[in-house]
């Protein structure tokens, strides 16, 4: 690899991808390889911790590297693997694991808000997941992290680590990551109140033929003011119209605002050119992804390649470690 910068991320392995990942997370990926040395990897070992079906986890990692590359990611130059498949980040999780307060790690927000969703199941995984996270981003040296912002406090707390890490080793061996936030827009659900997402099952997927696409968008909670056809509506309290100002043209994005606000369209008619847009601007999408998906072994092979790649990069920063800590 050059010597751009490095970005890495890393996403648990949700399955088939939605809007609001690809707005939020996988265009800004794909624009990244443009200025950047990209390292993208699913966590499947973070998704142990919280998934009740652990046979869901593969088949879910190869549906979202599938979206993932038919969305643009090239693997000739970014690696993407799977986490597991570089069982150094375990090596380096130890490690690091001894360099972080206990205490630290329970009182984190994200922490205790996982207790209180899984009381019955608050295992050693979900306390160490910072730790396993900033093992991920210090093993390949990234210098960037494009996430959310529920991601912040994670970000933060790798860098203390890391600046424990380098402070107690009196070397300075590993890199203090940056994050940049991809949050850029929040987007809603069918519901029109809550951040899409599959647990809400309130999501657009983006691998839907046309015909499941129409049938999602029709159910879209739009206005709740516009109840008769004849209502002026508000647009700008309208997840529909949020949705066109990311997929329909500015000429007419400025048309629906008007014709909605004087009742010239109704919400049906509004929906039913969202999900023309929307089919329009997934098309080449879904047939990269057919493509991509006639030969099941290819998706596999491509996560092999990454984690190779990415196997190189890890070797040499355990040594490095191992080195700094001494008992190598
Ligand atoms: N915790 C992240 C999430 O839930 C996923 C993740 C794991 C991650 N390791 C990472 C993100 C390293 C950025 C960098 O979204």
């Amino acid at each position: 690899m050059s010597n751009k910068g490095r970005v890495f991320s890393g996403a648990r392995p949700t399955g088939r991808q939605h809007l609001g990942n690809y707005l939020g997370a996988i265009r800004n990926y794909v624009d990244l390889q443009e200025d950047y040395d990209c390292v993208y990897c699913i966590v499947d070992l973070h998704a142990m911790t919280t998934l009740a079906e652990l046979q869901n986890i593969k088949p879910n990692t190869a549906e979202m590297a599938l979206d993932w590359l038919a969305a643009g990611l090239r693997p000739e130059d970014t690696i993407l693997f799977a986490q597991s498949h570089v069982p150094q980040v375990t090596e380096l999780h130890t490690i690091l694991s001894m360099f972080t307060q206990l205490g630290k790690l329970t009182d984190l927000p994200t922490f205790k808000d996982k207790v209180r969703l899984q009381p019955h199941n608050v295992n050693y995984g979900l306390v160490g997941y910072p730790v396993l996270m900033t093992a991920d981003i210090t093993l390949y040296k990234a210098d960037i992290v494009p996430v959310g912002v529920d991601q912040q406090s994670h970000i933060e707390f790798a860098r203390e680590i890391v600046r424990t890490f380098n402070y107690r080793t009196k070397r300075q061996v590993l890199i203090e990551p940056q994050m940049k936030n991809t949050d850029f827009p929040k987007v809603l659900g069918t519901d029109g109140k809550k951040k899409m997402g599959k647990s809400e099952n309130n999501h657009i997927e983006l691998s839907l033929t046309p015909e499941e696409t129409n049938k999602v968008v029709s159910t879209m909670v739009t206005d709740p003011q516009r109840v008769r056809r004849t209502d002026p509506g508000n647009p700008e309290v309208c997840n529909v119209f949020t949705l066109h100002k990311y997929f329909s043209h500015d000429d007419k994005v400025a048309s629906i605002d008007t014709e909605c606000r004087n009742a010239g369209i109704g919400c049906v008619d509004c929906k039913r050119m969202l999900a023309d847009e929307l089919n329009d601007h997934l098309g080449p999408f879904r047939e990269r992804r057919a493509e991509l998906s006639r030969n099941p072994q290819y998706i596999w092979d491509i996560l092999y390649d990454g984690a190779d790649r990415a196997q190189k990069i890890a070797s040499k920063t355990i040594a490095e470690v191992k080195s700094a800590t001494g008992i190598a």
